[in-house]
């Protein structure tokens, strides 16, 4: 399968990591000119064969169907802006923690979520998915926490967006969650934002991973 991935910051990275894990195709597009190739070459060092990870310049033509934005939440709409027209149709993956200066709150009213605002400003016919906000870019390098796959817990009103990004998901090596529809994202915000802030209560370092077990 194939999937592009707007950012290549730690999530960015992550998530190229475990995509290519599964033997997919990732383009990474760059937010400055020039500083993805580097980061292709050393993912393309690790990757198994069939797998393929490619550098793209800002405002290059999206292919893929699936775009995940490994962005900032505040991000977006320079994001919208830049690739307007060419997200829709698309799958839209949101994994933002839209935390306040501080990191001990949300920085969006509670009758909302980023995943919401970003429907709004979306191009028409653009499918949001919200996802990966509850992993840590460490333990999606490192595909597992505690010997256990990462559950990757996924809202959208679209049952064939989670489908499908279910498959990606799954074949690489992690365990997609649906939990339901859009408004769902209000919740997982939140559980990220738990999530995040028992870093500090527990010391653990962001090596923890959110898991619904059934
Ligand atoms: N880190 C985690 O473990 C984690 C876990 C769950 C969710 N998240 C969420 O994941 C998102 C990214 O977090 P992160 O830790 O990866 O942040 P990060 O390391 O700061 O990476 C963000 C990346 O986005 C790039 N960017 C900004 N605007 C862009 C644009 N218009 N086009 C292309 N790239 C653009 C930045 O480029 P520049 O550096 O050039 O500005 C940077 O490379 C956030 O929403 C965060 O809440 C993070």
């Amino acid at each position: 399968m194939k999937a592009t991935i707007i950012g290549t910051g730690n999530m960015g990275r992550a998530i190229a990591t475990r995509l290519l894990s599964g033997g997919h195709e990732v383009t990474l597009i760059v937010h400055e000119a020039g500083d993805a190739e580097a980061l292709a070459a050393e993912l393309q060092e690790t990757a198994p064969a069939g797998a393929k990870v490619t550098a793209a310049q800002p405002g290059s033509p999206i292919k893929d169907e699936t775009v995940i934005l490994a962005v900032w939440y505040n991000h977006h709409p320079e994001v919208v802006r830049q690739y307007g027209h060419q997200l829709a149709d698309k799958i839209l993956v949101d994994i933002s923690n839209p935390l306040n200066a501080t990191y001990d709150g949300l920085a969006i009213p509670a009758d909302t979520s980023a995943a919401e605002q970003l429907v709004e400003i979306a191009p028409a016919g653009a499918e949001v998915v919200k996802a990966f906000n509850t992993t840590f870019g460490g333990t999606l390098i490192a595909g597992q926490v505690a010997g256990q796959p990462l559950d990757v817990l996924m809202a959208s009103d679209s049952a064939e967006a989670k489908a499908k990004l279910a498959q990606l998901v799954e074949s690489s090596g992690l365990r997609p969650v649906d939990v339901g529809p859009l408004v769902r994202a209000r919740q997982l915000e939140q559980v990220g934002l738990l999530h995040i802030t028992s870093q500090f209560v527990r010391g653990t370092n962001f090596g923890t991973a959110v898991k619904i077990l059934f």
